[in-house]
């Protein structure tokens, strides 16, 4: 599918991209569930609104940059090989439906032209969604 393309480009065309999956919204539960992905397993695959940086972006619909993970209280961590984390929502109209997850063993590998082209992409794949 779509998805799973979008996540091989990224891992592949992107240095230090090390885990790069989509989460989806279940929203009668509040729930995020694991989609496709590219990476190490994760033991992941459900997350509650709130919980973790992929919870948090669930509920704030806000692109989230973290460069240092081992600062962060609200963290679920899945590796401990991961060192900056980036969450890019996807919204369709104000709805929450999906986000982008990218794990890197790089500290502070996430910039300005990473979240650009980020949301750019989340922007493109909305009506997926819709
Ligand atoms: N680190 C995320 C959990 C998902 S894994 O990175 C794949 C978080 O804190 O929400």
């Amino acid at each position: 599918g779509i998805l799973r393309g979008v996540c091989e480009t990224l891992h592949q065309e992107r240095s230090a991209y090390d885990w790069v999956g989509f989460y989806l919204a279940e929203g009668e539960k509040q729930e995020l569930v694991l989609g496709p992905y590219v990476g190490a397993r994760t033991e992941h695959t459900r997350i509650p609104f709130g919980k973790g940086i992929c919870g948090q972006v669930a509920l704030s619909k806000e692109t989230l940059v973290v460069p240092d993970v081992a600062a962060e209280d609200n963290y679920l961590s899945c590796s401990t090989d991961v060192k900056s984390e980036i969450v890019i929502p996807i919204v369709v109209g104000d709805r929450f439906v999906a986000q982008i997850d990218i794990d890197s063993h790089s500290l502070g590998r996430f910039g300005t032209s990473d979240r650009s082209l980020l949301q750019k992409l989340a922007l493109a794949l909305a009506p997926h969604f819709a």
